[in-house]
């Protein structure tokens, strides 16, 4: 059994009080859900990345966007017996488990190494929001009795750059498929309502997290000597080139006799669990509005993640215009 002590460190500096303060309060807990889903900059004028001012909105959009909730008083609802065995059977927990203990230690090793204090806040936040993810999971696991491996030795990083960079990719990716699948477990009944509801907020969590690091992804090439950013965008492209192989991987992997455990694509399986006959150009179609959707309430003078989004919008565009292609095909085919 996992002890909330173990897990949840103090929170940083300044923000014990709002943690401490709010969780039994019902309707201040939904006023907090609220605040963490808009924010506009005090700032004025355009926020351009690589200054003082967009550092700034940076740290303060993600403290004022701070959701306090206390993961020890999550009611989590009582589950009929197929609902309960359907959340257990997920093939997910184990490595969901794993990316927060892995997430919280590469992020926090990073804000450590942050010269800009505005930058350091806001990472060193974000890596503690990741270990009250991971306290979340170790609390859902214990009321659903579900089985876990044991969980690897977490490994602080050498190269603390080229980690976050991973984290903070592998999070866009994750984050977007979760917010299509979030959508769809509603819509689908899957999960019981109060179960869905029950997650939203680290969902919604998610979304800051990358907000965050789109915006330091900006902020960092616009600070980067111009004699650094060649080495820098390879990096990124290896980045990608690893997520990739790491996916594709894992995802051959799932074939193997650890099928039922292991699985890093686990927001995707999550969706072929969640809706198995779903199309896939509609999934698409609902990620990218969920996406739209959960970051529209932030100051638009942030830079959004775009990569994911753009690869689904092209994904999309292939599967329309493939369809398009055989519907006028097939018939001439058919008539021959
Ligand atoms: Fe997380
Ligand atoms: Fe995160």
């Amino acid at each position: 059994m996992m002890h909330e002590a173990e897990l949840l460190p103090d929170p940083p500096a300044g923000l014990t009080m709002a943690v401490e303060g709010v969780p039994t309060d019902p309707r201040l807990l939904e006023a907090a859900d609220r605040a963490a889903r808009q924010w506009l900059s005090a700032e004025y004028g355009s926020l351009p990345p690589g200054s003082a001012e967009h550092a700034r909105a940076c740290r303060a959009m993600f403290r004022e966007t701070f959701n306090p909730y206390r993961p020890a008083v999550i009611d989590w609802p009582v589950l009929a017996p197929e609902a309960r065995q359907r959340l257990i059977s997920l093939p997910i927990w184990d490595i969901a488990v794993h990316t927060e203990g892995k997430a919280r230690l590469r992020m926090k090793a990073y804000a450590d190494t942050n010269p800009d204090p505005d930058w350091r806040e806001a990472v060193g936040l974000n890596a503690w929001e990741e270990s009250r993810h991971k306290h979340v999971l170790s609390r859902l696991v214990e009321a659903y009795g579900i089985t876990l491996a044991p969980e690897p030795e977490y490994k602080v990083p050498r190269d603390t750059e080229w980690a976050y960079l991973v984290t903070g990719y592998s999070e866009c990716i994750d984050s977007f498929f979760a917010f299509g699948l979030f959508a769809l477990a509603r819509r689908s009944g899957f999960f019981p309502p109060e179960l869905v509801e029950t997650f939203e907020p680290v969902i919604q969590e998610e979304c800051r997290h990358i907000l965050l690091f789109a915006n330091w992804l900006a902020a960092h090439r616009a600070t980067l000597p111009w004699w650094k950013r060649p080495v820098f965008e390879a990096r990124v492209v290896a980045v990608w080139a690893f997520l990739a192989a790491e996916r594709i991987g894992l995802a051959r992997g799932m074939d193997g006799p650890d099928a039922a455990k292991q699985d890093n694509n686990f927001t995707l399986t999550g969706s072929q669990a969640v809706a198995d006959e779903m199309d896939v150009a509609t999934l698409m179609q609902l990620c990218l509005e969920e996406n739209d959707r959960r970051f529209a309430g932030y100051d638009a003078r942030l830079r959004r993640p775009t990569t994911t989004p753009a690869l689904a919008r092209t994904a999309l565009a292939v599967i329309r215009t493939w369809r398009g292609v055989g519907r006028v095909i097939r018939p001439i085919f058919s008539r021959g």
